[in-house]
């Protein structure tokens, strides 16, 4: 099995470049974000423990999100179709890295490559801000979106380093380049992986 973990910060274009990705290399795309945010729409239980920390733009627990990931592991069924997981907003702590290390463990020869999209704070802010008046995600206030970068640097950004030490494969990649663009360089480096 064959697995991309898609990282960076809010609005670095993890989402765009995950479904563009999943298509290409028939990976099944989990985002946790996008889980959450039908939850939260369709009024679940889980939504309403979840709204209360992303609409503030802090990381829902630990324990949340593990379960909405072991769910997904256990329909391992769907998995058949595909090559791999592509995981989008996904780890976020070094607890859920560590956790889904050891999930993946269970699958003999997993390999998993880290696609590293690197884009500036004032870049981050100039399209968020703009898909707030075109959108209407309830995270995408300025407050918030301060908040989310603030939180990816303090809690996120170490899972880096957790990589880094097991050895698995960080290839960072320059986001501010048109989606096209950043869509051919990240092909150019899975295709080895994945073709
Ligand atoms: P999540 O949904 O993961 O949001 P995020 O990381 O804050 O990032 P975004 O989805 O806003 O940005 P993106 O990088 O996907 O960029 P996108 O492609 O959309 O998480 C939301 C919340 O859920 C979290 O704050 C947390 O509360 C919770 N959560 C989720 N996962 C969690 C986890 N594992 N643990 C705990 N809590 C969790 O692009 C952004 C915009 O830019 C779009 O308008 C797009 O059209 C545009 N754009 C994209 N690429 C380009 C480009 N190359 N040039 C110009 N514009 C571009
Ligand atoms: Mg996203």
């Amino acid at each position: 099995m064959k697995n991309v973990i898609i990282f960076g910060p809010p609005g670095a274009g993890k989402g765009t470049q995950s479904k563009l990705i999943a298509e290409k290399f028939n990976l099944f795309h989990v985002s946790t974000g996008e889980i959450l945010r039908k939850e939260i729409e369709s009024e679940t239980i889980l939504g309403r423990v979840a709204k209360h920390y992303v609409e503030k733009g802090e990381l829902v627990p630990d324990e949340v999100i593990m379960r909405m990931i072991d769910e997904i592991f256990v329909e391992q069924n769907k998995l058949k179709k595909f090559k791999g997981y592509l995981f989008d907003g996904f780890p976020r702590t070094l607890h859920q890295a560590k956790e889904l290390n050891k999930m993946l463990k269970q699958y003999k020869q997993s390999e998993t490559i880290v696609i590293n999209i690197i884009v500036s704070e004032k870049e981050i802010l100039k399209r968020l801000l703009n898909r707030a008046k075109l959108e209407n995600r309830e995270d995408d206030s300025e407050d918030v979106i301060m908040n989310r970068i603030n939180v990816y640097k303090k809690q996120t950004v170490e899972v880096l380093n957790y990589y880094k030490e097991i050895n698995i494969k960080i290839v960072d990649i320059d986001g501010e380049d048109t989606i096209e663009n950043v869509f051919k360089k990240i092909c150019k480096h899975l295709k080895p992986l994945l073709d």
